[in-house]
């Protein structure tokens, strides 16, 4: 990807057309509130498990979900960026835009991204109705997260075999208000999954 490229005005050709069916509407069918769960927190923090778990718990409850999951975009829409900062707000910035059109289809949608700056968080909060963006911060420690080193890349990051590894030689900004905090060292699976289905069911 071209590393000076910056996305952020409309271009000037372009007019959104309004669509005739209201977003409401699609929601309505579905008897749900759609809203989008971001889960944010470091490579190995618990992101993409608590983010199937909590999937498969709301289809259970009989809720319209999608999942997106870092590792999965990566394969796909955005196999073109690379792991610098700026491929990184790219990234961050196409998910944010994909899940808010899968919030307009009337779904729930969870996503899980390291997702690692602030300012690429808070313009992915105001891609949606107030109240419709819940931040997870998936805080497991560092320390933890590399001693898990599910895919060894905290041992390839610290021998130098990966470069702009997330916590090791590239940063990772925890959010200060997130809604939700969950440390997977310390609650459990189906705990936090329970804990976030309530959270989501109670709005
Ligand atoms: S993000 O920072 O742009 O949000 P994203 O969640 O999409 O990252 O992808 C992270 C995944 O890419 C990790 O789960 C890990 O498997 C893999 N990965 C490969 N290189 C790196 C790296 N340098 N830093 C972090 N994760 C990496």
């Amino acid at each position: 990807m071209n590393e000076a490229l910056t996305v952020s005005l409309l271009p000037p050709a372009i007019r959104p057309y309004a669509l005739t069916l209201p977003a409401q509407a699609r929601a309505e069918q579905k008897s749900q509130q759609p809203r989008c769960l971001w889960l944010t927190g470091l490579s190995g923090a618990g992101k993409s498990t608590l983010a199937n778990a909590l999937e498969l718990h709301l289809h259970q409850f009989g809720l319209h979900t999608f999942l997106l999951d870092g590792d999965n975009l990566r394969a796909g829409l955005c196999r073109d960026l690379g792991m610098t900062e700026t491929c990184r707000r790219e990234n961050i910035r196409r998910t944010a835009e994909v899940a808010r059109l899968i919030v307009d289809a009337g779904l729930i949608v969870i996503v899980a991204a390291i997702s690692p700056f602030r300012a690429e968080r808070d313009t992915a909060r105001r891609l949606f109705a107030e109240g419709d963006f819940i931040e997870v911060h998936v805080s497991t420690s560092l320390e933890v997260c590399a001693r898990r080193d599910p895919k060894g890349l905290y041992r390839a990051a610290r021998g130098g075999r990966i470069k702009d590894f997330t916590g090791i030689d590239s940063p990772y900004e925890a959010p200060l208000d997130a809604e939700c905090r969950i440390d997977t060292d310390e609650v459990g699976l189906a705990d936090a999954c329970h804990r976030l289905a309530a959270f989501l069911l109670k709005k």
